[in-house]
């Protein structure tokens, strides 16, 4: 499997792909939040024969023959979810983060009742009600907010939930870089009986690694997706806690039900193997270090930026997240850093603000985070030299300025993009970034040495 000898001689062009991507990694700084770099022993479950397999329904009641293996490998994943996050039901089964949290919607409301999550703008996630999703659409969305300082506002909201008595509140987020309120959210949603459902997406390998308050003492429901800090495969979990079934002893069968055959077919098997391996990595005292470093280099990592004359919003963060606001120079400029940054061989992406003066489409921030770079082995000097790199190439686009019009916004994007292709600083950092990450192997296992004779 590590040489991928199988693909290399049937698909050489899948094979080189998989080889640039690899490249690309290799040589640039991952700071994608959501992201990580799973282990091999992860991408082995991944490829496996478990991929093949039909399995509707739960072990020990499906709808196929020869699930006797499938069972040992779906309660596998199950058992060891439940050990690490301390929960006395877990549904392994949802596709990814969407569909998990779609179906906890499905699981406890009627359409028009009424949800609110944190307003999308505002770091909520799409699937918390935003317009653009069908939980927008399906069901009442009265979002809550930041305040200015970034800080969620939690005299709105509480008034909201005294004139709206909402039938769910979310609370978990995509873009927040502070500790998730999840007590303050639980005294909010239990003054009106609302289900409280925590998604962890971003920070379940902080909350197992324990160095992010746990939401199982407050909250009735839990989501997370699988492959953020987490460092598993694609996938997502739900969970229901103790106090989940205190409220509605029926809240486990039901979430059941709606994964499948609600909203699902046959279980993503090769997934759930991966994401018991997933699991049992977490399980680790190395885990614990792992997810201490990530939280230590985005602390790091955000002083570098501040030092370097950044503006980060909230001033400094509590998790592996980082949001620089860009106004100071350049409203509605996450475009021209992301593009920068990603010329310079480090990966970010544009954001929206608090109270954001421009446009979702083009937002004033960009969002950052240490999950996968950690994984790698960077440190605080890493950071420190990575927050220098990250202001030099801003430094580089500080002079461009997003236009209001759009169409005067199209010629300005071409011109600035013909700008970047030519600008030898930029290829100077991005040297500079490729010799940050030397030190630093990735996947050193992996050769795809002699893919260019294919392409
Ligand atoms: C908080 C949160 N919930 C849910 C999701 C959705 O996960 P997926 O992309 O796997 O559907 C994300 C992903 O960005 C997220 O950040």
């Amino acid at each position: 499997m590590k040489e991928f000898g199988e693909l290399h001689d049937a698909d050489p062009e899948i094979f080189a792909l998989i080889g640039d991507e690899l490249d690309r990694k290799r040589t640039g700084l991952e700071l994608i939040p959501s992201e990580n770099f799973t282990s091999l022993a992860v991408m082995e479950a991944m490829g496996s024969v478990l991929t093949d397999k039909y399995s509707e329904g739960y072990a020990g009641r499906r709808y196929y023959g020869g699930n006797q293996v499938i069972d040992k490998v779906e309660e596998t994943a199950i058992e060891r979810a439940k050990q690490l996050f301390g929960v006395p039901y877990v549904n392994v089964q949802p596709y990814s983060g969407s569909p998990a949290n779609l179906e906890v919607y499905l699981a406890l409301m009627r359409t028009g009742e009424t949800v609110m999550g944190l307003n999308l703008v505002d770091g909520g996630h799409l699937t918390h009600g935003s317009a653009g999703s069908v939980t927008g659409r399906l069901f009442n969305s009265v979002p809550y907010h930041t305040k200015a300082d970034g800080y969620i506002d939690f005299e709105e909201l509480e008034r909201n939930v005294a004139e709206q008595a909402p039938k769910l509140i979310w609370v978990g987020y995509t873009a927040y870089p502070r500790a998730f309120p999840f007590k303050e959210m639980a005294k909010i949603a239990d003054s009106c009986g609302a289900y409280l459902a925590a998604d962890i997406s971003h920070i379940a390998g902080l909350v197992v690694g324990g160095v992010h308050e746990s939401p199982v003492p407050y909250a009735h429901i839990i989501t997370t997706t699988t492959h953020k800090t987490l460092r598993g495969p694609r996938g997502a979990l739900i969970m229901v806690t103790d106090k989940g079934l205190s409220k509605d002893p029926d809240l486990a069968k039901n979430i059941e039900r709606t994964v499948f055959p609600g909203m699902q077919g046959g279980p993503h098997n090769h997934t759930t193997a991966a994401i018991a391996v997933a699991l049992r990595e977490a399980s680790r005292p190395e885990f614990r270090t792992y997810a201490a470093q990530v939280v230590a280099n985005a602390r790091a990592l955000g002083d570098a930026l501040m030092e370097n004359g950044l503006r980060l919003v909230t001033g400094g963060t509590d998790t592996h997240l980082l949001l620089v606001d860009l106004t100071p120079f350049s409203a509605g400029g996450g475009l021209f850093a992301q593009e920068a940054l990603d010329a310079a061989g480090i990966t970010v992406n544009k954001n929206t603000i608090p109270h954001e003066p421009f446009s979702a489409f083009y937002p004033s921030g960009i969002r950052l985070g240490t999950p996968a770079v950690t994984t790698r082995g960077m440190r605080e000097p890493e950071m420190a030299a990575t927050g220098h790199l990250i202001a030099e190439v801003l430094g580089e686009v500080r002079r461009y300025v997003m236009p209001s019009e759009r169409l005067e916004r199209a010629e300005y994007i071409k011109s600035f993009r013909a700008d970047l292709s030519s600008n030898a600083r930029v290829d100077e950092l991005r040297k500079q970034v490729a010799q940050l990450c030397e030190p630093f192997p990735l996947y050193p296992e992996l050769s795809f040495e002699d893919r260019r004779k294919h392409s």
